[in-house]
């Protein structure tokens, strides 16, 4: 069996630098807010995991049931010898398109997660033995060293993670994407659509509490990184839909007026009682959008796939 490569981008003072920009940035601004990223710890992976089995968290029930379906059409589209994946997480439905395509040689899988990383490429390692896998601790909003691997290439960006850009945000990482493809060369993504309210905010508040549980991790991370003493349980989690912008918000309202402290950064933050802290935003997508944004970065949409019930869509685009 070939080794599991691991390449770690992100140096851990770099992670700790940014962390601590990001919430002195954030906390000190109005309305607060927390980049995403930082939800993604071992328990944030974890909590992550738990909610893609959750009864309302439709998005990876659909996407699977379209990789397991489509699995054989997107490898013959695209014959890729190399398949790297942003934001891969467990990697679990991915074992459809490795398993569909024979002549891969190369796996790359990029996360910030790196305790999804080994875990997910530990598994893979034992299912498809034959098959390099080299592993990136990266963060994809950042510009991506990959190492050189055979062509043709596949990028695939699943489970709707797309939605958590900001438009602006989006056509930057879009724009990037494209640099790391040759013509001829795709982008499998997946993203989730708009639809109905009441689903949409189920998916992300959910009965059993996991969703709440991973939008307060968020302070745990902080509290640990940089000694900071919020108390999870002072806080509400919220899930809401912005129909202009059709995208849900994840926010964290704070129950009481109080004063969090984050000594690292030598800061006092103070809360009103109801106000909120935005955590995440989770865009939805239509069509001729996504077709669109895709079209911008120098990308053609050239195939279009939907779960039978018609809530999430994969899109295959080549690199013109
Ligand atoms: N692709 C998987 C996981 C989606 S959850 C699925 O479809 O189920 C989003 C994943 O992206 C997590 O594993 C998280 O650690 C990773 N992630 C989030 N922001 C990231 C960033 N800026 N750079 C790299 N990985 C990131
Ligand atoms: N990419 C996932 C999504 O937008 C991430 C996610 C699911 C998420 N549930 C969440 C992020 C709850 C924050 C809070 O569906």
């Amino acid at each position: 069996m070939s080794p599991l490569h691991v390449t770690r981008a992100l140096p851990e003072d770099a992670t700790d630098a940014a962390l601590r920009a990001d919430v002195r940035r954030g906390l000190t601004v109005r309305p607060k807010w927390l980049p995403p990223k930082w939800f993604y710890d071992a328990r944030g992976s974890e909590l992550f995991e738990r909610i893609t089995a959750l009864p309302e968290y439709y998005p990876t029930r659909a996407e699977r049931e379209i990789l397991a379906d489509r699995a054989g059409e997107i490898a013959a589209a695209s014959g890729a010898r190399t398949l790297v994946e942003l934001g891969s997480g467990s990697s679990e439905k991915t074992r459809y398109l490795i398993d569909a395509l024979p002549a891969l040689a190369v796996y790359v899988p990029v996360d910030v997660s790196e305790s999804a990383l080994t875990q997910a490429g530990r598994a893979l390692m034992t299912k498809r033995p034959g098959l390099d896998v080299h592993a990136l601790i990266a963060d994809f909003t950042a510009p991506l060293a990959l190492p050189k691997t055979p062509g043709p290439r596949l990028v695939a960006f699943l489970g709707g993670t797309i939605g958590n850009l900001l438009p602006a945000e989006r056509a930057a990482f879009l724009a990037s994407v494209r640099g790391l493809l040759a013509p001829g060369d795709g982008l499998l993504l997946g993203t989730d659509l708009v639809k109905d309210e009441r689903v949409l905010v189920r998916a992300y508040d959910d009965a059993a509490g996991v969703t709440a549980a991973f939008n307060k991790n968020v302070l745990t991370v902080v509290n640990r990184e940089l000694d900071a003493d919020f108390d999870p349980a002072a806080f509400d989690h919220v899930a809401l839909w912005d129909v202009e912008r059709e995208w849900i918000e994840m926010r964290l309202r704070s129950r009481t007026a109080q004063t969090v402290k984050v000594p690292a950064l030598n800061l006092a933050v103070d809360f009103a009682a109801g106000e909120e802290l935005r955590t995440e935003v989770s865009a939805k997508f239509r069509k001729d959008g996504v077709s669109a944004e895709l079209a911008a970065a120098g990308l053609e949409l050239t195939h279009w796939w939907t779960d039978t019930e018609g809530r999430f869509a994969l899109s295959l685009s080549l690199a013109r």
